[in-house]
């Protein structure tokens, strides 16, 4: 299958903290800090989307030695593109010089994961040697930021990783469960004079039910985990490192506890960027990685669940 031989990432340049937000909402840092354990979030202001998942992509192909040109595919992520068309893939094929086919999956924060996932098949079938997988996010601009109840959550900013023929994945394993109504976010209105129905709730802005959210991904997180470690041959207490999709610390600390696994062996970045969907999976995993927090044979498990609802989790041999 393959190997990650580079990572990257980036985020926009402003800083948006608890504090920030309480100047223009009825919350509070405290009242963030402990049901979430976000400080401060990444928010586009003049970049664009594509700019920010081209720099992560050149960082994780600076990494990897490969130039954009010897790529054979890019699969891009996102569930809140720059446009509805072309995809961002089309649009970072461009931006970095690339020439290879591109398209994007749209899988919310599971993204990242389903990404690698179809990674496996086009290394297996022998059709691509190096692919990069770019998963992209501006969740701040699909919000609504006078519901206090879901702004405060999300972040922008993308990751990237560059892929080449190797035999380090050990396992991966998604699921989807087409329960719409936990969470998601509306299609643009149109203006269609044949549309006879009235969609007052189309506003692109994320709608959720947390709670529910909540449990699932606690009981999926934790399920894929083992899931994939039964997989792969391993158990859990094998696993060195764990890069879960950053939604709420709670969460993943619940995941740890069911787990049973340290604390101490979960990436977590979600203090610093809140929920960016589906790039917080190669954030984190491009940020720890340049602390050179990942050896040579160490297994890394990954976990991510979201809106579809997809979940999914896979184990890795750095
Ligand atoms: N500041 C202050 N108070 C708030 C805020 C806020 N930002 N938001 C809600 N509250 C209030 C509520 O109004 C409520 O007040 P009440 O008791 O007077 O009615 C109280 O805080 C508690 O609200 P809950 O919703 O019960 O809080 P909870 O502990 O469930 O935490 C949270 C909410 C953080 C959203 C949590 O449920 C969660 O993390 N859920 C999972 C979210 C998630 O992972 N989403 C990922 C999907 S995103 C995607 O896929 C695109």
């Amino acid at each position: 299958m393959f190997k990650i031989s580079g990572t990257g990432h980036a985020l926009p340049e402003r800083i948006v903290t608890n504090d920030e937000l309480s100047t223009f909402l009825d919350t509070s840092d405290e009242w963030i800090s402990k049901r979430t354990g976000i400080k401060s979030r990444r928010v586009i202001t003049d970049e664009s989307l594509s700019q920010l998942a081209a720099r992560a992509s050149l960082n994780a192909l600076e990494m990897a030695g490969v130039k954009a040109d010897e790529l054979d595919l890019i699969i891009a992520t996102s569930c809140t593109p720059e446009k509805v068309v072309p995809g961002i893939g089309c649009m970072v094929q461009e931006l970095i010089g690339a020439s290879c086919p591109a398209f994007d999956i749209s899988s919310a924060c599971s993204g990242f994961l389903m990404a690698l996932d179809a990674a496996t098949a086009y290394f297996k079938s022998g059709r691509v040697k190096k692919m990069l997988v770019v998963s992209a996010e501006n969740m701040t601009r699909f919000v609504d930021w006078t519901d206090r109840s879901t702004c405060v959550l999300f972040g922008d900013g993308a990751g990237a990783v560059v892929l080449r023929e190797g035999d380090n994945l050990l396992s991966i394993k998604m699921h989807t469960h087409g329960t719409h109504g936990t969470v998601g976010i509306e299609g643009p209105k149109g203006n269609s004079p044949f549309e006879t129905v009235e969609w007052p709730e189309r506003n692109s802005c994320t709608f959720m039910n947390g709670q529910e959210t909540y449990k699932y991904a606690v009981g999926a997180m934790s399920g894929d985990i083992e899931e994939a470690a039964a997989m792969a041959g391993i158990e859990p207490a094998d696993i060195d490192h764990i890069v879960p999709h950053q939604a709420n610390l709670r969460i993943i600390m619940a995941t740890q506890s069911k787990l049973g696994i340290p604390m101490e062996r979960f990436c977590t970045g979600i203090e610093y960027l809140g929920n960016t969907s589906s790039a917080s999976e190669p954030i984190v995993l491009d940020v720890e990685n340049r602390k050179g927090r990942f050896k040579e044979g160490d297994i890394v498990a990954f976990a991510a669940f979201g809106a579809g609802l997809t979940d999914g989790g896979a184990i890795y041999r750095w």
